[in-house]
C-alpha cells in the first residue's frame, strides 16, 4: 500500500503538485500516492480530520487555507510562527506538525537556480499580503542591504513591516511612493495575476532588475511581461519556487531531496509552462 499524500486548496484543480510529486515519488523509488483534494473554507477542520482519519501521511496547503491551518495543528515550527502560515502539515499518528516550505523554496530558485546575489543587495517587494509574509524571513536572512515592501494599501506594508521587528534594512510604503533607488531584485508577491493584471508600480523600479513574479502562469504573467517590456535584467515566474518547496516538503515528509531540474525540464514540457 503506496503512503498517502494530498494539496488541500480552493480551488485546486489546477495545481502541479501531484504532477510534481509523483515525478519525485518515481525518481527516488518512494511508494506514494499524491492526490489533490478541494477544501471549502467552512469544511477545513472536517475534511482535515477525514484524510487523517484515512491515513494520510501529510498535507500541502495552498490559497485560502495556509493560515487557518495552523489552529489546527500540533505544533509549529518557528518559521511557521514568523509567518503566521503553513503549506505543509507532517502527521505521525497523533500529533500533526505545520511547517513553511515557501521561503526555502524561494531562496533556492533565486540563489540557486537563477544565481541571485542576495547579501547587501537592493530588493523590492510589491504585496504585503500572506504570500510576503511567508517569504519575508527567508529573505532577511540573506543579509540584503535594503528590502522595501510596497503595498497598494499603504498601512498593510507598514503593519508587516511591524512584525518583523528588529530588522533597520526593512522600509514600507505606498506603490507611489516607492523611493528612486536602483533595486537588484523585484519580487511581485500580490495576487494582482490572479484577475490578470499587474501591480501599478513606476517602471524604474524593474530597469536593470532580476524581476520574479510568484505566481505562475503558461505564458507568464502580466507582470513578467511588462517587466520585460520596460529593460529588466531577468524575468521568472514562480514555476522554480513551486518545484523547490515541493522538494522541501517532499524531504520533510520523506527523509530524501529529490532532484528538481528534471521536474522543472519535464514541466516546461508537458504543461508548456515558461520557466
Ligand atoms: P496572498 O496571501 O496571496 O498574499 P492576500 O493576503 O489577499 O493574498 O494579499 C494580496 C496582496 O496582493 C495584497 O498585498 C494586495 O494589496 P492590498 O493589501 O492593497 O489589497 C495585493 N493586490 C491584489 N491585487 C492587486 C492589484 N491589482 N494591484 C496591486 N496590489 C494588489
Amino acid at each position: 500500500m503506496p503512503d498517502r499524500y494530498a494539496v488541500i486548496g480552493h480551488p485546486i484543480s489546477h495545481s502541479l503538485s501531484p504532477f510534481i510529486h509523483s515525478r519525485f515519488a518515481k525518481q527516488t523509488g518512494h511508494n506514494i500516492e499524491y492526490g489533490s483534494v478541494d477544501v471549502a473554507p467552512h469544511a477545513l477542520t472536517d475534511q482535515i480530520h477525514r484524510l487523517l482519519g484515512e491515513g494520510y501521511r501529510g498535507l500541502n496547503v495552498t490559497m485560502p487555507h495556509k493560515s487557518a491551518v495552523l489552529a489546527l495543528c500540533d505544533d509549529h515550527s518557528a518559521a511557521v510562527r514568523e509567518a503566521g502560515a503553513a503549506n505543509t502539515l507532517i502527521w505521525d499518528g497523533g500529533s500533526l506538525r505545520a511547517e513553511t516550505t515557501d521561503g526555502p523554496g524561494l531562496m533556492h530558485d533565486l540563489e540557486h537556480n537563477l544565481g541571485a546575489q542576495l547579501l547587501d543587495a537592493s530588493i523590492l517587494i510589491v504585496g504585503a499580503g500572506g504570500s510576503t509574509y511567508s517569504i519575508l524571513g527567508a529573505l532577511l536572512r540573506a543579509h540584503p542591504g535594503t528590502v522595501v515592501i510596497a503595498n497598494r494599501t499603504a498601512r498593510r506594508a507598514h503593519e508587516l513591516v511591524d512584525s518583523f521587528a528588529g530588522h533597520d534594512n526593512l522600509q514600507a510604503c505606498g506603490l507611489p511612493d516607492i523611493p528612486a533607488e536602483t533595486f537588484n531584485l523585484v519580487i511581485n508577491a500580490t495576487s494582482a495575476s490572479v484577475g490578470g493584471t499587474r501591480p501599478d508600480i513606476p517602471a524604474r523600479c524593474v530597469a536593470g532588475a532580476l524581476c520574479y513574479d510568484l505566481m505562475y502562469k503558461e505564458d507568464g504573467t502580466p507582470f513578467t511581461h511588462w517587466c520585460q517590456a520596460h529593460n529588466a535584467s531577468a524575468v521568472h515566474t514562480g514555476i522554480g519556487m513551486l518545484v523547490a518547496q515541493a522538494a522541501f516538503s517532499f524531504n520533510l515528509w520523506r527523509g530524501v531531496m529529490p532532484d528538481q531540474p528534471a521536474v522543472l525540464e519535464a514541466i516546461s514540457e508537458r504543461f508548456s509552462v515558461r520557466y
